[in-house]
Order: C-alpha cells, then structure tokens, then sequence
C-alpha cells in the first residue's frame, strides 16, 4: 500500500486535511498516512519550522500532502521562540518554500477551473448588455524555486557586490545612493528551469487536451530574465505543431483577465509572475476557497491548496472553512500517482454538490465569516465533506 506523508501544518491546515483524508477514505484510495511535523509549533519549540525528521519522512514516501502554515514577521517570529531558544541565532524561515527549495519541487501547477453553478464565478457584461458567465479552465505553470523569489537579496549590499554591479553601465544611476540606503533583490532564471517549466506545461496541454499555451512575462522590459523564459518556450513549442505559443506582458495579461479569460489554457511563468497570475485567475473561479496545488519535482511531489492557516478560524467549533481547495488539491495528488479514476469521480461529486447549490460554505453566499454563518445558512466544513461524500459515485 501507497504511504502519504500528510502534514496539516498549523490553523485550517490541520481541519482540511483530515476532512480530505475522510473523502479519500470514502472514496476508496487506500493508502496508509504518516504524520510530518511542520508549521509554527516546531519553530517555537525547535527553532526549525521543517524539522529534518519530515524530510526524512518525503525524502522515504515521495508523496505529501500539506494543510498551510503560519508565518509571521522576523521580530514577532524572534519573540515567540521558547525562552531557551532566544538569541541562539534561530531565524526563522517558511517551511514550504523549504520544502520546494530542498527536494527541488520546481514545477508549481495551479488549475483555475470554473464549477458551474458556483455562486463566486466571475461574470461579465455581453455585448447585448446581458451578462455572461466565462468558462474559465486555466492551468498555471509557475516556476517554483528560482526566479525573483531566489531569496539573493540585500539592504545594504556587501561592497563586493556593489562592485560587481557597477560593471553594469545601469548601475551608474545609484552610484551616489549610500549602501544602507539601498535595497536588492535578484531575479534569477536558469535555463534548465526555465526549459522545464516549458516542457512540463506543453506536456500537460498536450495530454489534457488544452488549445494554447501562453508565456506570460515581460521581455520588453527583463530583457535578459523574462527573455531566456520566452526563449525556452519557443523551443518547446516547436515540438508541438497542434499547440500555438502564445506570448503575453503580465500587465497586460491582468487586464485580459477579466477581459478575455476564456481564452487561455495553459500558462507558464516565473516564480513570482506565476504567483501573481494564479491567484489573479483563482479569483475568477471562486477564490481561496477553490484554489489548488501541486509543486512537483523528479522525485517528490507536495499538494497544497493554496490558502494559508486563517488563524481567525482555526478555532470555530464547528468549523466553517471551505475545504474544496484541500480536496482539489488531493485530486492532483491523485492524478499524479496513477489514481485517475478516485480523482475523476471525487472532482464529480464536488461539481454535483456545487452546482445542486444546497450546501455552500460561508464564502459561497459571499458571508463575513464568523461563528454566525451557520445561522445564516452556511454549511459547516464537515457538511461539506459529507455532501460530497454522499455524492461519490
Ligand atoms: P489566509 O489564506 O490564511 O486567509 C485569508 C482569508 O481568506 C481568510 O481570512 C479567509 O477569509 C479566507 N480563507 C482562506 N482559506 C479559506 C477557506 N479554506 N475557506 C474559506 N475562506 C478561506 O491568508 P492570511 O490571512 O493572509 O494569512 C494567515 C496565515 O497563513 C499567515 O501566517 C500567513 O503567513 C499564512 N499563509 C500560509 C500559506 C501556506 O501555508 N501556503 C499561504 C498564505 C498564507
Ligand atoms: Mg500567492
């Protein structure tokens, strides 16, 4: 039997994991879970937020599944370390970006599809001022580990690297600006990434059936990053003749969004342009609520929806979150393992409960949300998992 390393992680994390693990159990996916420590409570008492017995446990089963974790500022993050802990030289750092880092999950794949029915789809005014509803079925690709999320930055730069920039003739404009006066980030795209990120993106159009993929970037402007990320796609794309690049500017592609959001399937993107976009399309389908992921690597793969703890709600009894995101996210995991079939009639019984309309969480009716959504109508994060449940077929 398959072993899932699941990791609820901190807040809502740990309420929709184990509501996915119930419909995957339902379902009929067989599977044994381990659990991995990772989140907040491991970095107040262990000053490490990913202990290495956690990866340990992905680098053995391969496969993990992740609720979301609290992260906080560094000096709110210094404060709460344990008493023997402080001014030990522990910074803190976030745990899934450590996780994509370490095991080199550089393939993020967030598929922004709209459920008919969903009270949150985006809707727009038609041409005879009706109003249309788009059926949005976009599948980011966004490079996960470089990019201008590499983490190479600085205030006040080291002097070498000051030198080594003032070989850029661009630089003369800062030569007066003193070093600690003087903020950096670098954005950093490797080749191979860049290639792969194209390569896996076409792969997946192809096999799903999707009509364009679209580099979504800015080569008018990052001439030399968003070039090579351009440049590697058309590459990639000659391998399929059936499947048309297209090539957009991340500007203009936020207008188009709500524009013309129909029109795209596939897009790649680097690290924070694909963060941008994915949430830009996820908002169209619903919104946390509905937004999943995948980050995969050669050798392991984690599937996390893409919402965080919400500590607001972590302690609501019952609970009131959405945990469709989770779900959909456990479908991806499917997908990836073989278990295509658990996954079809899973995402089913989610459309049919979405789109019969009786039981919606707080977000669906659009709610503030508080312990008072129950009484408005809102169904609990368990009811949720039941109604689907009852509609696996
Ligand atoms: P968040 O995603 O936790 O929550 C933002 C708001 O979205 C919530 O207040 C809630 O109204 C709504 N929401 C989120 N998930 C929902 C769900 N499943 N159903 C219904 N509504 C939902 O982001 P926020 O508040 O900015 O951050 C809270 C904590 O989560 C922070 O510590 C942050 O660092 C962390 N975080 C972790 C992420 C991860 O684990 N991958 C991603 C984003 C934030
Ligand atoms: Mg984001």
């Amino acid at each position: 039997m398959r072993t899932i390393v699941s990791m609820p992680g901190d807040g809502i994390g740990k309420i929709v994991l184990s509501e996915a693990i119930r419909l995957l159990e339902a379902a009929g996916f067989k599977a044994n879970y381990v659990h991995g420590d990772i989140g907040w409570e491991f970095w107040k008492t262990e000053g490490n937020a990913l202990p290495q017995r956690t990866i340990d446990l992905l680098a053995e089963h391969k496969i993990g599944l992740f609720g979301a974790i609290t992260s906080k500022p560094k000096d709110a993050a210094a404060k709460e370390l344990a008493p023997e802990l402080q001014d030990k030289g522990y910074v803190y750092s976030s745990p899934i970006v450590g996780l994509r880092q370490h095991f080199n999950l550089d393939i993020s794949i967030r598929p922004c599809k709209a459920f008919e029915g969903n009270p949150l789809n985006f809707i727009r005014r038609s041409a005879d001022g009706g109003v249309e509803e788009p059926p949005v079925d976009a599948v980011i690709f966004r490079q996960n580990t470089e990019g201008l999320y590499s983490g190479v930055e600085w205030t006040n730069p080291p002097e070498e690297v000051r030198k080594a920039l003032e070989t850029h003739p661009k630089m003369k404009k800062f030569k007066d600006v003193p070093s600690e006066d003087l903020a950096i980030s670098t954005r950093i795209v490797t080749r191979n990434a860049a290639r792969r990120i194209a390569e896996k993106a076409f792969e997946y159009a192809d096999k799903h059936g999707y009509k364009n993929v679209t580099v979504c970037e800015k080569p008018n402007v990052l001439r030399e990053t968003s070039g090579m990320m351009v440049m590697e796609a058309r590459k990639v794309a000659e391998k399929y003749p059936r499947i048309p690049l297209w090539e957009t500017n991340i500007d203009a592609q936020m207008m188009w969004l709500t524009k013309n959001p129909e029109d795209y399937g596939v897009i790649i993107a680097e690290n924070m342009f694909g963060d941008i976009i994915s949430d830009g399309f996820a908002g169209l389908v619903g919104g946390l609520g509905f937004a999943c992921s995948a980050n995969i690597g050669d050798e392991v793969a984690v599937f996390e929806p893409t919402h965080g703890s919400a500590p607001k709600y972590e302690n609501l009894k019952p609970s009131i979150v959405n945990p469709i995101a989770m779900f959909l996210s456990a479908c991806m995991m499917l997908d990836h393992i073989g278990e295509n079939e658990i996954a079809t009639r899973i995402r089913n019984a989610i459309a049919e409960v979405i789109k019969e309309g009786k039981v919606r969480t707080y977000d669906m009716l659009k709610l503030r949300g508080g312990a008072d959504v129950i009484e408005k109508g809102a169904a609990t994060t368990e009811q949720m998992t039941d109604a689907v449940i009852s509609k696996l077929k």
